[in-house]
């Protein structure tokens, strides 16, 4: 009775095992060839994106909460101490360096670099002749960096818009005392505010 016991126990096992193995192989077999699939479909550019709005929402969420429970002037004190916060943190999280930059830049460290600015200038150019916005890729032999337009919308203008019309004289002076050398006012709807840039280590 105990060896009956014994033998089907040993059975089962071996039949669970089997099992584990053809259904592992099976599982291994299929989601690695559709991963596959989906990684190699995947650009850089499109993935660089994906990261850039990412961040994107994130400080969106963010600014939204913050202007709705402080007023803009204490959204301006919150864009200042977290803004470059969460934009690192969620480079962290996305295994990426990603920031923004501008050519005319109201914080001192986003000011953009000679590749960035050439970026924006091409951007600038096309929007003027009424083109659609592009992205860029540029490569090295570790990295691709990828560029993306950051556009002006009705929200920005009560802190990037015209200091006389947009931007209300409390917002003004909350943004003269933190920023003294503030380039980021007097821009129009649909303008280009600055860029996204997004920095990713190529795969081994
Ligand atoms: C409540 C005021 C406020 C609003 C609204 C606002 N910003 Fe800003 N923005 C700031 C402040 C303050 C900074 C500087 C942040 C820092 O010190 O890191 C900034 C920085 C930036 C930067 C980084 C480059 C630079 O100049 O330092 C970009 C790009 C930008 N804003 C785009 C936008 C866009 C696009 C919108 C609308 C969707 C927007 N901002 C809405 C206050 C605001």
């Amino acid at each position: 009775m105990k060896k009956t016991i014994l033998l089907l126990s040993i059975l089962a096992v071996v039949i669970f095992l089997t099992n584990c193995n053809t259904t592992g192989e099976k599982k291994k077999g299929i989601p690695t060839a559709s991963t596959d699939t989906i990684s190699q479909i995947k650009s850089p550019l499109e993935t660089g994106q994906e990261m850039a709005m990412k961040t994107k929402a994130i400080l969106g969420k963010h600014l939204v909460t913050a202007i709705q429970d402080m007023g803009t002037e204490g959204a301006i004190e919150f864009c200042s101490s977290r803004a470059i916060q969460l934009t690192d943190s969620m480079s962290t999280v996305l295994g990426s360096r990603i920031k923004r930059v501008a050519e005319r830049n109201r914080n001192p460290v986003n000011v953009a670099s000679a590749d960035e600015l050439s970026y924006i200038k091409e951007i600038k150019a096309s929007l003027t002749r009424k083109e659609n916005p592009k992205p860029q890729l540029k490569e090295t032999t570790e990295t691709y960096t990828a560029y993306y337009p950051i556009l002006t919308d009705q929200l920005c203008l009560q802190c990037h818009g015209d200091k006389k019309t947009d931007i209300k004289p409390a917002t003004l002076s909350t943004l003269n005392r933190l920023y003294p050398g503030d380039k980021a006012t007097g821009f129009k709807l649909n303008e280009l505010r600055g860029i996204w840039v997004v920095e990713m280590k190529k795969a081994k």
